[in-house]
């Protein structure tokens, strides 16, 4: 056997403490598949507190850019998080030592994911980041890997569990968005602060970075067009079972004639699609490929033992030897990203307005879409008591999305219109 791999784990969080378990609770299995042990050398928090695990016998640093530098560690695991700061500093410090690095840290990756893939390359170490992206599911290894003699044209997926945690248990329970998200809240899914999750940055930098490995482009964050689900009402989802959907909050690349689409964005799916019975936490990923068809994975996307298990697995891999570029393709290769505008984005729409409920109401809405080259599918409306506003909803055609804001401009301006239209693109699969 050759001699151990040795590592050394700067945070000791959830995905810190589940990385020391497995590695310790797993040595033998592991050492047994990559046909080397792997030690932890040294480790690194903020606080050198009782953490439940046994620590003793690993070096303490407490700044984990030093560690990076001077642990006695052939491989620096990041698990601290945050695009800057000391979490960047650490994987700087590493890299440029000639270290190799395992991150679970997708912001990182979404932000300086090019400079610090060209730095691993020009130093002959590997970058690995499988746990930045849905957590458990190796969807990284799957597209590097697995799926690397197609040409792809699309990858989707659920990213983050917080929201369809509660998109679900709205739809499950008619509760409205705010109530849920406090409920998720107190039950630890959601955080304190949970703009990220919620208004869909989060699932924007996993996003960037499934499109690079995907299509071989340099990662481009600021091109992901990205909306939340704070929009979403529970009449939204009654409507959208009725018309045979589920919403869910999808993060979808697409190589298109006219560039890459990257956009995360609640989506209406048909209750058909494999995607829409991925519940709760889970997250999903979608891939199509010209050889392999549609591959859909699912599994937990967050979580001690799920984000641990890929963070170890990237381990392994360094032990084993197997060394594949960051993205994919060797840095020099990344093609610019050519983002295509969302105004060009064709697709099919679901419009919720709320109208005063009087005669030749429909017929001003209908000539607002006419107007705008926007066709109609269907339109449905609540029974209004006596003359009081009542939610309708349409859906369209496909459409280009240029077209869409015009009518939705139009529609907004008109009398009869109580509040702004909300929107909801429709994807077929
Ligand atoms: N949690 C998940 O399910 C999950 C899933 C996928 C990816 N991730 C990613 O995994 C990474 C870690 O997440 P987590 O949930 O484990 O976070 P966490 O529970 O908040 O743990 C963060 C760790 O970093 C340490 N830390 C913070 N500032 C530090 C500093 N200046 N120097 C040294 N250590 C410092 C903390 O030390 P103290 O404990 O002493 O405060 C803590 O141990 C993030 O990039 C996150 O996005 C997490």
């Amino acid at each position: 056997m050759s001699d151990p791999l040795k590592v050394a784990i700067a945070g000791l969080g959830t995905v810190g403490v589940g990385t020391v378990k497995i590695l310790q609770q797993h040595a033998d299995v592991i050492e047994n598949r990559c046909g080397r042990a792997i030690k932890i050398t040294a480790v690194c928090a903020r606080s050198n507190k009782d953490r439940g695990v046994d620590l003793s016998g690993y070096e303490w640093f407490d700044d984990a850019a030093q560690m990076a530098v001077k642990a006695d560690a052939d491989v620096i695991v990041e698990l601290i998080g945050g695009s800057e700061g000391i979490a960047k500093d650490a994987v700087d410090a590493a890299l440029a030592a000639g270290r190799h690095v395992v991150t679970a840290n997708k912001a990182l990756v979404a932000h300086h994911g090019q400079a610090l893939a060209t730095m691993a390359e020009s130093k002959g170490v590997s970058l690995n980041y499988e746990a930045a992206v849905a957590g458990g599911i190796p969807v990284i290894k799957t597209l590097r890997e697995g799926l690397a003699g197609n040409a792809m044209t699309r990858v989707q997926g659920i990213l983050n569990g917080t929201c369809n945690y509660i998109l679900t248990t709205m739809r499950e329970e008619g509760r409205d968005f705010e109530e849920v998200l406090k409920d998720a809240q107190d039950f630890g899914y959601a955080e304190a602060d949970p703009s990220f999750d919620i208004d869909g940055v989060d699932a924007a930098h996993k996003l960037a970075i499934l499109a690079s490995v995907a299509f071989g482009v340099q990662v481009n964050f600021d091109a992901v067009h990205i909306e939340g689900i704070r929009h979403i009402s529970s009449t939204d989802i009654e409507f959208a079972e009725e018309l045979g959907y589920r919403i869910k909050l999808l993060g979808i690349a697409a190589m298109t004639e006219h560039g890459l689409e990257q956009r995360v964005h609640p989506t209406m799916v048909p209750l058909s699609a494999p995607i829409a019975s991925v519940e709760g936490v889970f997250n999903a990923v979608v891939t199509d490929g010209d050889a392999v068809d549609t591959l859909m994975q699912e599994g937990r996307g967050a979580g001690e033992g799920p984000t641990a298990s890929a963070v170890v697995a990237d381990i392994c891999d360094i032990a084993r030897g197997i060394m594949v570029p960051t993205f994919g393709v060797p840095v020099a290769n990344l093609k610019p990203s050519q983002p295509r505008p969302m105004g060009q984005h064709v697709g099919a729409y679901y419009v919720r307005m709320m109208l005063v409920d009087e005669p030749g109401v429909f017929a001003d809405v209908a000539a607002a879409l006419r107007d705008n080259n926007v066709s109609m599918v269907s339109m449905l409306q609540q029974t209004s008591e006596s003359g009081d506003a009542v939610p309708v909803v349409l859906t369209t055609h496909e459409t280009k999305e240029s077209d869409m804001n015009s009518a939705l401009k139009a529609i907004t301006a008109l009398d009869t219109v109580v509040e702004a239209p909300h929107m909801i693109r429709i994807e077929s699969a």
